[in-house]
């Protein structure tokens, strides 16, 4: 066989061992989410540490099912749950989930967001997780003025802008061609699929993700949906 050809068969087993071990590992958390919500129903009776304790959980149970869900993206491509959606909204929804990280780090997420947005039809799960994946990344991204800034604007009637800013290390010159593929990290516990499953759900919507980046000095990320094509 050919190097290549070794090299893309050794990817496909890989491929299929990570959904196996995905899926292996979806039922024990959602075991393991549900004991923690049954718990949280008596959640008066406990003291300050407990709650603390039980609400630790939660968040590194939230996190992992979200890794999970950004491996099991990886593949998947359907449309049968997209819907009218609200930017805003949604960006909402995803600050409410990165918070309790955010605040754990002393990090503010604020947000600028223009009203009257016209709804796109995107898959909302789908869209979250973009979103999410930008927003860790800024927390990651070690933000020097404790704040992370979220914007939403139009382009020309033509495009909805989604931008998040972060004041943090900047992304080196010789990394910059390869933060969208896939398994790419300069995290010793990242996974690199970050990016590459945000490229792909957002070129199943003819969106464009880019970005503008300074050493030291911080990272925005734009996302730009096409109006014309999400509101048909
Ligand atoms: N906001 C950011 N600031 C600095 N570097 C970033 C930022 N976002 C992404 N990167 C770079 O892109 C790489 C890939 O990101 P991603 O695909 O989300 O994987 P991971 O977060 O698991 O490393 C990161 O490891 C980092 O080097
Ligand atoms: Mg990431």
């Amino acid at each position: 066989m050919e190097k290549d050809e070794i090299f893309s068969n050794r990817l496909a087993i890989l491929g299929k061992l990570a959904a196996s071990l995905i899926h292996e590992i979806r039922s024990p958390l959602s075991v393991i989410k549900m004991n923690l919500d049954y718990l949280s129903m008596n959640d008066s009776e406990w003291n300050d540490d407990t709650r603390e304790s039980i609400n630790s959980c939660k968040e590194a149970v939230n996190r992992m099912s979200f890794i999970v869900t950004n491996f099991s993206t990886f593949a998947k491509k359907s449309h049968k749950d997209d819907e009218f959606i609200s930017l805003n909204d949604l960006t909402l929804t995803a600050v409410k989930v990165a918070q309790i990280e955010a605040r754990m780090q002393g990090i503010k997420i604020d947000t600028e967001l223009q009203q009257d947005l016209p709804h796109l039809r995107i898959s909302k799960d789908k869209l979250l997780q973009v979103f999410l994946n930008l927003i860790y990344n800024a927390i990651e991204s070690k933000t020097k003025d404790n704040l992370i800034v979220i914007r939403t604007y139009t382009e020309n009637s033509d495009w909805i802008v989604w931008e998040i800013e972060d004041s943090g290390k900047g992304i080196e010159e010789s990394a910059k061609e390869k933060i969208f593929s896939d398994f790419y990290t300069s995290k010793e516990k990242g996974t690199g699929l970050g990016l590459s499953v945000c490229k792909s759900i957002l070129d199943e919507y003819n969106s464009q993700i880019s970005f503008e980046s300074h050493l030291n000095v911080g990272t925005k990320f734009f996302i730009k949906f096409p109006i014309k094509d999400l509101t048909k």
